[in-house]
């Protein structure tokens, strides 16, 4: 992507392109003053809240916020990579993608994938015609069928059976000129010891499929039809199937879980395939092994909040903490769907239905309340011991927290339940925070008042920032006006401060900034932030002043949180009888000065 004629050729679609013929595609748009309008493809809404600029170039919904340009919108919308959304915008305008010439390497290592793909293609077939066509799959049918899988089901999970003989698949697949090598690669095969031929791995059990976003098969996972051990036995990891990239029922469930905004994370093989049955189809598998931050994101992408509805037993209650603690600095909402009766989902919606799962949706709890929760399920708190390790178990979960309200509130029914003064675990959680900060000195003040006062970000710094974008994407000359009275640590937004940096050095390196290829290099988050600044509204006699209005109110704005910063520093060390305190009102009495000085100016 970084060479000139791929730039040259990302322009040219990019200003060729008719954005709302684009977008009407997929979303049925009308013309509503300068802007079109409709609703937003990516949450649900009955009123439309999804605008579409045709001057610019960008689509913004003021429902969910995305936003973003010709590509964004269609990587969303399909799933797909940058590269993905250049060839299908391409394809659609029928215009021919510059060739560029691939390496021998880039095209022998192709070549592999594209084998391993076929072979697994070509696996999931002929586990599926044994499963549904021959007599080895019997018995196999019958288990399933035990299990409510019905033959639909079969057919659109391409459920198969393995049949119980060494050398079936590798005999078959290497008389239509699969080469060993690639059944190897693929996992299908295993290498005798002797190292004399090969066998298959995959014996006796029923296939399930797993396949990549895309639909592609990447591996299997087989289950034995009797108590035979290992229960499951999954493709090892080839170049083609990692595991910490996939999920299972992604392929099909990420556009519900966009339809939806939300994600459930289960266990089990057999728990996707049940919800799905059932209609319940926001639902992906992790397949018992740990939940990982590539499986994060590839949620993120497509949900704000993620479920996670694992077995309840002790095995999946810790697997729950454990991703749980992956996701915490994630900026994801997420909480936790508790199976009362039944060991999993698949258990518990066979038994009592859709419906009621539904119900344990709506009731999931939050993550903090859930290991709150835990904390209390897992240690006798009767006696003095258990309410000390209680509250060491809680405390590190509290201190992590952003939301002060919050913290504040299970604060007061933690004290509750365990009969202790809430002043007492406010000291534990005070301490555990100087404890895990090395630079006490700088820290300890905001992460107390973090605990004290609520971060609302100010709307008027928030108003001043996107006003700069924007005077500086109208008119370039105020770019270095800006560049010099203003400096790049005082924007708070980090998408904004994301965009600004990026227009200084695209000004810095002497491009120009009129054209829109420099939004290309935004972070997804960055370009629909600019996407919903150039949707604004504004007005000014004199674009200089317009500048240093914005400039005087965020510093302000900063002036006065800094302010209130130093003086709970002040009075928390007061408290606690520090000495430093004085320093902090000192500080606090400067800037206060300083606050006075701005609004003379
Ligand atoms: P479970 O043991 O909870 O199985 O493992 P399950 O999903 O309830 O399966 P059924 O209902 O008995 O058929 C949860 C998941 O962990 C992985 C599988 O992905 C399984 O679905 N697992 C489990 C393995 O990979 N290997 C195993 O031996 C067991
Ligand atoms: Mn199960």
């Amino acid at each position: 992507m970084k060479d000139a004629v791929y730039d040259e050729f990302i322009d040219r679609l990019r200003s060729e392109c008719d954005i709302v013929s684009i977008l009407s595609e997929y979303v049925p748009l009308k013309k509503k003053g300068k802007n079109y309008w409709g609703c937003c493809p990516f949450h649900h809404e009955n009123t439309p809240s999804f605008s579409v600029t045709t001057d610019k170039g960008f689509f913004y919904c003021f429902g969910c916020q995305s936003g973003g340009n010709v590509f964004n919108f269609l990587m969303k919308i399909e799933n797909i990579s940058f590269f993905d959304a250049v060839k299908i915008l391409a394809r659609k305008m029928n215009i021919p993608l510059p060739q560029k010439e691939k390496t021998e390497q880039e095209l022998i290592r192709e070549r592999e994938i594209n084998k391993l793909y076929r072979a697994n293609e070509m696996a999931r077939d002929f586990f599926y015609a044994c499963l549904t066509k021959t007599a080895y799959g019997k018995q196999a049918k019958e288990y399933l069928q035990g299990r409510g899988i019905t033959n639909e089901i079969i057919e659109s999970f391409k459920i198969g059976f393995a049949p119980p003989a060494w050398d079936k698949l590798g005999q078959a697949f290497l008389g239509r000129g699969v080469e060993q090598g690639t059944l190897l690669k693929s996992g299908l095969a295993v290498e005798r010891s002797s190292g004399d031929g090969v066998y298959d791995r995959f014996r006796n059990r029923i296939m399930f499929p797993i396949c990549d976003a895309r639909g592609r098969v990447a591996g299997f996972g087989g289950r034995v039809v009797d108590d035979s051990q290992p229960k499951y036995l999954n493709s090892p990891e080839t170049p083609v199937f990692n595991k910490r990239n996939i999920l299972f029922g992604f392929d099909t469930a990420h556009k519900f879980i966009k339809e939806c905004g939300q994600a459930i994370v289960v266990e089990g093989y057999m728990d996707v395939i049940t919800a799905h049955a059932f209609g319940i189809k926001n639902v992906v598998g992790s397949l018992g092994t740990a939940f990982s931050p590539e499986q994060a994101k590839m949620l993120l992408r497509n949900a704000e909040e993620i479920l996670f509805a694992y077995d309840s037993d002790a095995a999946g209650q810790n697997a729950t903490l454990r991703a749980l603690s992956i996701l915490r600095n994630m900026g994801a909402n997420i909480r936790v769907i508790l199976i009362p009766d039944g060991k999993d989902p698949d258990e518990f919606i066979r038994k009592h239905g859709a419906e009621e799962f539904k119900v344990l949706i709506k009731e999931a709890i939050d993550f903090l309340d859930y290991q709150i929760k835990q904390a209390f399920e897992s240690i006798d708190h009767s006696n003095l011991e258990g309410k000390v390790a209680i509250v060491s178990k809680i405390v590190p979960v509290l201190a992590e927290a952003n939301n002060a309200v919050e913290v504040n509130a299970h604060i007061a029914r933690v004290s509750q339940s365990l009969a202790i003064d809430e002043s007492a675990i406010r000291s534990e959680v005070r301490k555990f925070l100087f404890n895990s900060k090395k630079d006490k000195n700088v820290n300890v003040g905001k992460n107390i008042s973090n605990l004290v006062v609520v971060n609302t970000p100010s709307i008027a710094t928030e108003q001043a920032e996107r006003h700069l974008i924007r005077l500086m994407c109208e008119d370039k000359s105020l770019i270095s006006y800006i560049q010099t009275n203003l400096s790049i640590e005082e924007i708070q937004g980090e998408h904004r401060c994301e965009i600004i940096k990026l227009i200084f050095n695209e000004y810095n390196m002497g491009k120009d900034t009129a054209d829109i290829t420099w939004t290309m290099l935004l972070s997804e988050a960055a370009n629909a932030e600019l996407s919903r600044i150039m949707l604004i509204d504004i007005q000014y006699d004199d674009s200089i002043k317009m500048v240093d209005d914005c400039i005087k109110s965020m510093r302000l704005t900063q002036l006065k949180v800094l302010y209130e910063q130093h003086r709970l520093r002040a009075d928390e060390l007061e408290r606690m009888g520090d000495s430093r305190f004085l320093q902090e009102l000192a500080e606090s009495q400067r800037i206060n000065n300083e606050i006075n000085k701005l609004h003379y100016l």
